[in-house]
């Protein structure tokens, strides 16, 4: 997962990669959006991706730095948002670059703290924690360990539904879900059939003490059955799969 991989998805970027602004169906992403609103202040979208958040910061902050190091995400992003005359395009890295970047009052991680080496997520922290000021603010969005392992009994069940064995369906889930059992630990699980860092409820709070912020707010962003089977059956309905949105504060 690095800039040369999120670059080769530029292109089916729309069909692969999941939009949590367009999931958001409770629009629980959007009332924290609103309660971070500042109009005087500087927000920063790390890892703004194809930018889908930057018309949603740009109306709620003075200036927005949106920051990637895959130059044709970023290159996607500026020919979508290049007109939001309050938005400034940097491609940095975040876990190594030294490449100087403003302060901003409020930051934006969505879906970016990914990475399976525990070494890069950590510094790509690290990092947004410099650039946010004291008591600053940081909406992170993570994949949840719990919705991935649901979404796997679901699936498990919509295999026995189909016919399969107990041990068939569950082999076909777990081969869907994780790649090894140390993977499982690490809650490193495949997305998109990708090894994609997902957490525990009471992991991330981990992350986010140990890098020096506290959690401010936690809330389940749920999305439809859609975003993670093709064709789901009608059945699966309630309680539907999500992602952990957390907002912390700088200490
Ligand atoms: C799953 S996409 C999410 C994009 C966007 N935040 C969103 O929610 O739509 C992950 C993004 O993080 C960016 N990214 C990952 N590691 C990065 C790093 N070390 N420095 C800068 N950008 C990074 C990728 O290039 C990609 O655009």
């Amino acid at each position: 997962m690095d800039a040369a991989y999120w670059n080769a998805v530029a292109g089916d970027y729309d069909d692969e990669v999941f939009n949590s602004v367009a999931a958001d169906r409770s629009g629980v992403l959007r009332r924290r959006l609103d309660e971070l609103r500042a109009p005087n202040r500087v927000a920063c979208d790390f890892g703004c991706g194809v930018g889908h958040y930057l018309p949603l910061l740009a109306e709620r902050f003075k200036r927005v730095v949106a920051v990637d190091f895959a130059a044709d995400l970023l290159a996607v992003a500026r020919a979508r948002h290049g007109a939001l005359a309050n938005v400034q395009f940097v491609q940095a890295d975040l876990a190594r670059g030294r490449r100087a970047l403003p302060r901003a009052h409020v930051g934006f991680c969505t879906n970016v703290l990914i990475h399976p080496e525990p070494r890069v997520r950590r510094a790509i922290l690290r990092r947004i924690h410099r650039q946010l000021y004291r008591g600053g603010r940081l909406l992170a969005l993570v994949p949840s360990t719990e919705s991935v392992l649901y979404a796997g009994q679901r699936y498990a069940e919509w295999n026995r539904t189909l016919g399969h064995s107990e041990r068939e369906a569950l082999r076909m889930s777990m081969g869907a879900t994780a790649r090894s059992a140390a993977d499982l630990l690490r809650g490193v699980l495949l997305a998109g059939g990708e090894r994609t860092k997902c957490y525990l409820r009471e992991e991330a709070d981990l992350l986010f003490a140990e890098a020096d912020f506290s959690v401010v707010s936690t809330d389940k962003l749920e999305f439809g059955w859609d975003e993670e089977f093709e064709g789901p059956p009608r059945w699966m309905g309630r309680p539907p799969p999500g992602d952990w949105l957390f907002v912390a504060e700088k200490r």
